[in-house]
């Protein structure tokens, strides 16, 4: 949201006039993640003001005269929208009529007529909306957007505590909503990573809340409308995954090149799981016995102590090993630890003023790292209660099933690193890593339909995916091979040495011969002075890359997503000015342009 936009939204709201001024002050030359952050700062500041404050926002119990309720989700790795559709599921259970839409697919211009509307909406990147609810915040936060005086509304706001702009799209959008007069049916819900906590109950309340509004629409003979089905709806899902017997797993960077790289192939056979190429696949973990060991070792506590939580006993060993993260430090466990260890600088940590430190803090250590350093703090109960649940992880599916059948390969970069005088390990890149010949591992798919090849296959594509971010494109390759899609293939491809770390060579080399790949460009950072990376190359080759795109190429980028991603952006960016003679705001309305027609899409992590 530009300040153009911010502008116009202040006009709107209830603001004296030297407060406006002020505000506008404040706003002004900041960036669009700045703004994002002080609008969920001052919706979290509005949620905490006194409660006759706020009695003026509580929602009328009346009848509604709309009949069905529409809900919208904002997702990246599909948390928001699984939410959304448990939620769609319980209300038409309940005989009400419901309009399920991504916020990428809802209509627009027919949010002025909405009547009851439920969002469920996840943050990503540092404070950024879901790829896929870009548009529909713009629009909110732009001079086009209603008054939306007739909108009763609800929010659930997905996120994680360990990050500093904990949920702050699902706040700010609540907030817009309000500012634009809507009228708030159910209090903004906060969902951690542990997200069923606060979604749960949050959706029974938002359910009662659409019975009570809704109480007029006739029961038995509504149709519920549902704009977008789910893409894939296959007997294994997240909940009930697929235990897929281990194919391949071989090494594809040299023994010297510092660090490891898995090529896994998995079979899918019988499982009536299907993908496109763009999709990932959702992996179960299984913390590796090392970290297991290093986390009882650390706390001395004995792996066969039973243990009873939430209904359920087991040793404590099974506990670690499948059910809780060992390896993800969160926000709650070290405020947990703080308490327990009575460490007042952990304690000073935790301050709301030292987000950014505590986030770098849970970015470098694991839980063992605490747990060694009081051991004593913890019991096996309370252990068990205050880690997080084991989480599936995504990775990019790197091939097509017109080339492979009922195969999934995916490019596990493996996480493996010293620190504090400990090696380190990531739950699942180890876990496929060391994955033996007769391994099953537990998957489901996870489709991304923000990432996907063009319909028309005459139409050029352009891949930018360095490290393990060529994973979809070696699945986009084989498609458009297998579908003898006659569009030219360009491929970016970037690593640190060329000779340890050029993934899939041959392969590529192999698709340059037979004409499935048109175009290859490397950037092997540490083999030239100075470094270069996949978006210098976009530079060095800008007038290419403009004609491609001027000529209705798509462009994919994939890997990276804290330097990469931001760095190809602003290169595209220079690349539009300089070769497209337009000035800057013009160039960052041609890439939003390109965005929404789903011909710059991006699958970053
Ligand atoms: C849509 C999507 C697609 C993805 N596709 C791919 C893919 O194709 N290939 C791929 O390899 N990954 C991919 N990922 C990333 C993948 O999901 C995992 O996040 C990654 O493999 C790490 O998971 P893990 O369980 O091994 O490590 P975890 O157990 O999740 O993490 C280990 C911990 O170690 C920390 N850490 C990690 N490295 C270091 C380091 N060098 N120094 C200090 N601390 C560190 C982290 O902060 C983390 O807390 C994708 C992610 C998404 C969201
Ligand atoms: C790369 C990345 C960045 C994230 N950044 C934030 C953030 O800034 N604030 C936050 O509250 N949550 C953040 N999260 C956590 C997500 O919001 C959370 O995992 C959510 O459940 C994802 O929902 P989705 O799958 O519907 O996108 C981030 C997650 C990822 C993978």
């Amino acid at each position: 949201m530009g300040i153009v936009s911010v502008v116009s939204s202040l006009q709107v709201m209830p603001l004296p006039e030297d407060k406006s001024a002020e505000a506008l002050r404040l706003f002004d030359g900041l960036d669009a993640s700045a703004l994002w952050w002080l609008s969920g700062y001052a919706a979290a500041l509005a949620r905490n003001a006194p409660a006759q404050a706020r009695a003026a926002a509580e929602p009328l119990r009346e009848p509604l005269a709309q009949e069905h309720l529409t809900i919208v989700y904002g997702s990246q790795t599909g948390n928001a929208r699984r939410a959304a559709e448990q939620l769609a599921r319980d209300a038409e259970s309940t005989g009400l009529a419901v309009r399920l839409s991504s916020a990428g697919a809802y209509p627009l211009r027919e949010l002025a007529q909405e009547r009851l509307l439920l969002i469920v909406i996840s943050t990503q990147g540092d404070g950024d909306p879901p790829d896929d609810a870009r548009g529909f915040l713009e629009f909110l936060g732009g001079k086009r957007a209603p008054k939306l005086a007739e909108l009763r509304y609800g929010v659930l706001a997905l996120g994680d505590s360990s990050y500093p702009k904990f949920c702050v799209i699902g706040r700010t959008l609540d907030a817009r909503l309000a500012a634009l007069g809507a009228i708030r049916a159910l209090d903004l819900g906060e969902a951690d990573v542990d997200l069923e906590t606060v979604a749960k109950p949050w959706r029974a309340r938002a359910l009662t809340t659409a019975r009570e509004l809704l109480k007029s629409a006739p029961r038995a003979t509504v149709t519920p409308l549902r704009p977008q089905p789910p893409a894939v709806t296959p007997t294994h899902s997240r909940e009930n995954p697929f235990a897929a017997p281990l194919l391949a797993n071989q090494r594809i960077v040299a023994r010297d090149a510092g660090r490891d790289v898995r090529h896994v192939e998995l079979s899918l056979e019988g499982s009536g799981l299907t993908y496109q190429p763009g999709d990932a696949l959702g992996v179960w973990p299984v913390n590796p016995p090392a970290v297991v060991d290093a986390v009882l070792e650390a706390a001395a506590l004995d792996g066969d102590e039973g243990v009873a939580h939430a209904g359920r006993s087991l040793p404590l060993r099974a506990w670690l090993a499948r059910e809780r993260e060992l390896t993800r430090l969160a926000r709650p466990f070290v405020a947990q630890h703080a308490e327990r260890s009575r460490d007042t600088e952990l304690n000073r940590l935790l301050a709301p003023d030292r987000a950014a430190e505590l986030a770098a803090f849970l970015r470098e250590r694991q839980p063992v790292d605490l747990l060694r350093e009081q051991p004593h703090a913890w019991d096996a109960q309370g252990l068990v209660a205050t880690l997080r649940p084991l989480a599936p992880r995504l990775y990019s599916i790197a091939s097509s099933r017109s080339a492979v059948g009922d195969e999934a390969h995916l490019t596990v970069g493996v996480v493996d690193y010293e620190a504090f005088g400990l090696r380190h390990h990531g739950a699942a890149s180890r876990h496929l890593a060391d994955a033996a010949e007769d391994a099953h591992v537990s998957v489901y798919v996870e489709p991304n339909e923000r990432f996907r090849l063009p319909a028309d296959g005459a139409r050029d594509i352009i891949m930018i995916g360095p490290g393990t971010g060529v994973a979809p494109f070696r699945g986009f390759v084989q498609e458009r091979r297998e579908t003898g899609a006659s569009g030219r293939n360009w491929l970016l491809f970037g690593n640190r040495h060329f000779r340890s770390e050029f993934l899939y060579q041959a392969e590529w080399q192999k698709a340059l011969h037979d004409g499935s790949l048109h175009r290859l460009d490397l950037a092997f950072s540490r083999d030239a002075a100075p470094r270069t990376h996949v978006q210098h190359k976009l530079r060095e080759h800008g007038r290419a890359l403009y004609a491609w795109l001027d000529d209705g190429a798509h462009l994919y980028v994939c890997g990276d997503a804290t330097r990469m991603a931001k760095d190809v952006h602003a290169t595209l960016l220079d690349v539009l000015v300089e070769h497209g003679g337009i000035d800057r705001e013009r160039a960052e309305e041609r890439l939003a342009q390109l965005v929404s027609e789903g011909r710059y899409a991006r699958d970053v992590y």
